[in-house]
């Protein structure tokens, strides 16, 4: 028996951008070849300084910028040839989860509508079936049935990077790409996503990408993690064996600036 592909995995990504100081045609290169795989109910954690490429890597995996060289696989398919053939599949493979749930939600439309709207096109559910399935959606992140009837402005942050976890998690994918989820919340807040996260992974046997400029953020909930310095992976280690012995001097800096607690 042969064991099950990867739930994601990415070979010798490369993405740029046009970049006019470069000339007419010039580029900027700000993932280049990058090796990245994640297996079933595995929590890695994506850091690395402001520009490094992080977002951009997650961009490319989800199809929100071109992949110019390279392979995502997700369960061993070509994960750009599946969005094309089938967008909602390929939905269910991968999602993604922004740093500012406020911009990513629409500030017009209550939560439940919202999240009843996914819910709809993943699986067909209306009615009342459909807000027992966003009342145990909210429940899934902590959140009560009378946020359904909230605008997004009557959340506070964490609830509102709950909500969009909760959209997330509507299409029961795969793996779950978190992009600086807590980077705006308070360290306390920011503790209860991260413990939400560890659970629904173990939960759900989610697979996880955790995206964090900031060490201290993966160090509790990932197995591994991978450490991205101007477009490139330095150094991919177990999370102890990485805090307890970096190789790469790039990450021996980053984590120098941890906070000690
Ligand atoms: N849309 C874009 N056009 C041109 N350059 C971009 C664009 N988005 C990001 N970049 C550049 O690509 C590099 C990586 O950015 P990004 O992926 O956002 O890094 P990170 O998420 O690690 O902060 C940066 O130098 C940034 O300026
Ligand atoms: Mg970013």
């Amino acid at each position: 028996m042969t064991a099950a592909p990867p739930v994601l995995e990415i070979t010798g990504l490369r993405v740029s951008y046009s970049d006019r100081r470069r000339g007419a045609h010039g580029r900027f290169t700000a993932v280049d070849g990058v090796d990245l795989t994640l297996a079933r109910g595995e929590a890695v954690g994506l850091v690395g300084e402001s520009g490094s490429g992080k977002s951009t890597l997650a961009r490319a995996v989800v199809g929100v910028v071109p992949v110019e060289a390279g392979e995502v696989r997700a369960g061993g398919e070509d994960l750009g040839l599946l969005r094309e053939r089938d967008p909602r599949a390929a939905a269910r493979r991968v999602q993604m989860v922004f740093q500012d749930a406020q911009g990513a939600l629409d500030p017009r439309q209550r939560v439940g509508s919202a999240l009843g709207e996914v819910l709809r096109l993943h699986d067909g559910s209306v009615g009342s079936e459909g807000a027992d399935a966003v009342a145990a959606l909210l429940a899934r992140v902590g959140l009560e049935e009378s946020h359904a009837r909230r605008f997004p402005h009557q959340l506070s942050g964490g609830q509102r990077q709950r909500v969009g976890i909760a959209r997330a998690l509507a299409v029961e994918p795969d793996v779950l790409i978190l992009d600086e989820p807590v980077s705006a919340l308070d360290v306390s807040v920011q503790a209860q996503i991260l413990t939400l996260l560890d659970g629904l992974r173990r939960d759900l046997d989610l697979s996880v990408l955790l995206i964090a400029h900031d060490l201290a953020v993966v160090r509790n909930v990932c197995h591994r993690v991978a450490v991205m310095y101007r477009g490139r992976l330095v150094e991919t280690a177990p999370t102890d064996a990485l805090f307890a012995a970096p190789t790469d001097p790039y990450t021996r800096a980053l984590l120098d600036a941890v906070p000690r607690l």
